[in-house]
């Protein structure tokens, strides 16, 4: 160890010697790459050089700042340095490649000339160097994903395509797509070239050539035209409208239906459901320009404060948690999500009709449809196949909520014909005094909130992939009331998210970090 060491630094005390009388710019320590400019010529540029007062290095070191070489290109001199690097010579990660050009200006000049782009060498870029190498776990609910990440102009693409397979009742090209955009919004760069994806799992060929096309063209031709599609742009407004899903939506479509106007026009009926608590006149259509306006983080504050002070007032000591998109940190929803519960195992029963009167009493409340609670724990484990739809006791409500500002945008309430109004409601268009907002509340027992609370929180893909982690690599069954290990036949309790986490196996990850 110590005679190399000694022998080290010998060699570069040797080099500055050589120069240290008559250097003039110690800071510019120069090398001069005698690869294909031949020993001769060096060594005369070399004495020219040192005459001059520029400090020449005999050997490339760490402390080498400029190389200069002759006839080579910037890969074959990059080639040549990492070589030196592997022979065991450190290199300064910011030395400057140049050409010999450089080096000749400089000496007629009588000083180092600054470097202009015409002197340095050019190297073709490495992406797998700019790029940092990060392991990509391929479930989401192994991996962090923020709410703000830096491919957007993927996501966004990639997620119409998901959207249009989901009107088609395409599940698996849906979650495909998902997935493949959910492992984008977990990347730590922006992606610039196909060469920044490598390794990464989960983009299907399908994902992977629209990505490709996006990359190169600036936009993909399929997810332009799906975009502009009628039956895409329909489906869309269709599925907008409260209570309204994919096949009544793509019926509609079939019968000509375009847009919740010609709903009126045609005199459509919804679905049972719907009939039986209210004509769409008064709910899907009436506000779906509130239902399509998102909620913001400081409406859901004061849906927040109102629920709460309804829960305590019908049972004292009952603990309310935001949960969905505002609990993972999204400054707007589609909706309000909130869990229920008490301590006390059992107080919470009956519960929700207690609450929706109190609303209702307080003229909080435009809609609701209560489903009770149906979760019966069966000693031979859930039911299979595991299904995802929970059975707590379930409110889904439409709020009336009086605006506190006169500052929501009412240009997109102007946008729909006020014809299916009836007057009782019109001051919702015409703006301002208050708005409709959908709020589901959910009551659960105590023993079952932790699985409540990871159920509710999202996003919808991750509670997907920890539903899928469980049962595939864990060989568990996981909902919002229980864990179920199908091996040992039992049950997890859980007091917390983390013991859920833990139980199967995974690093703990928060709620902000959940937006897969
Ligand atoms: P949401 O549909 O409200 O989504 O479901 P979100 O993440 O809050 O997003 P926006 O902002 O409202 O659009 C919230 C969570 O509740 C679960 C879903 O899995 C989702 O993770 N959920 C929803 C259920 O478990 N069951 C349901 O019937 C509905
Ligand atoms: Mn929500």
């Amino acid at each position: 160890m110590i005679p190399l060491k000694r022998r080290k630094v010998t060699t570069e005390q040797n080099a500055s010697h050589a120069n240290s009388a008559e250097c003039k710019f110690p800071d510019v320590a120069i090398f001069i790459v005698e690869r294909k400019m031949g020993a001769s010529r060096k060594s005369f540029l070399t004495r020219l050089a040192r005459s001059k007062g520029f400090l020449i290095e005999e050997s490339y070191s760490s402390s080498t700042t400029h190389v200069v070489s002759e006839n080579n290109t910037g890969d074959e001199v990059e080639v040549w340095i990492k070589k030196q690097e592997t022979e065991g010579k450190v290199s300064s990660s910011s030395v400057s490649l140049l050409d010999i050009s450089w080096l000749t200006e400089s000496m007629a000049r009588g000083s180092p000339v600054p470097i202009q782009d015409r002197h340095r060498l050019k190297t073709s870029p490495k992406p797998s160097e700019l790029t940092p190498v990060i392991i990509m776990k391929s479930y989401a609910c192994q991996r962090r994903t923020p709410l703000k990440h830096h491919n957007l102009f993927l996501t966004e693409a990639l997620e119409v395509l998901a959207e249009n397979a989901e009107f088609s009742e395409n599940e698996g090209r849906s979650v495909a797509f998902r997935r493949s955009s959910s492992v984008l919004k977990a990347l730590p760069y922006i992606v610039r070239t196909m060469q920044d994806l490598k390794g990464l799992p989960c983009l299907g060929d399908h994902s992977l050539r629209v990505i490709k096309e996006i990359l190169e063209d600036g936009t993909s031709s399929e997810v332009e035209s799906t975009r502009q599609s009628e039956q895409f742009q329909a489906m869309k407004a269709l599925t907008g409208v409260f209570g309204v899903g994919v096949r009544t939506a793509d019926r509609w479509f079939r019968e000509g239906i375009r847009s919740p106007l010609d709903l009126i026009d045609t005199g459509q009926k919804l679905n049972h459901a719907q009939q039986a608590a209210v004509s769409f006149r008064l709910l899907g259509v009436q506000y779906y320009n509130d239902l399509n306006t998102p909620v913001t983080k400081k409406e859901a504050m004061v849906i927040s404060d109102i629920v709460e002070k309804a829960v305590k007032a019908v049972l004292p000591g009952a603990i309310i948690t935001l949960t969905g998109g505002f609990r993972r940190g999204k400054e707007v929803g589609h909706d309000v999500d909130f869990l229920i519960t008490h301590t006390e195992e059992g107080a919470e029963e009956k519960l929700m009709p207690k609450i929706v009167n109190y609303l209702e009493n307080q003229g909080l409340l435009l809609y609701q449809k209560t489903t009770r609670n149906s979760y019966l724990e069966s000693k031979d484990g859930p039911a299979r196949p595991p299904s995802n739809m929970d059975r707590f006791e379930r409110c889904f409500s439409i709020f009336r909520l009086e605006q506190f500002k006169v500052d929501c945008d009412t240009s997109v309430k102007a946008s729909l014909d006020s014809s299916g109004t009836t007057d009782k409601n019109e001051e919702s268009y015409s703006g301002s005094s208050w708005r409709a907002v959908r709020v589901d509340l959910v009551v659960s027992p105590y023993s079952q909130f932790a699985f409540a609370t990871l159920g509710w929180t999202g996003s919808k893909l991750f509670e997907r992939e920890l539903r899928r982690w469980a049962g595939q690599e864990k060989g568990m069954s996981l909902s919002s009331h229980a864990l179920y290990d199908s091996k040992k036949q039992c049950y997890f309790r859980a007091d917390s998210e983390e013991e859920i986490f833990s139980h199967l196996g995974l690093e703990y990850i928060p709620p902000s970090e959940r937006n897969a």
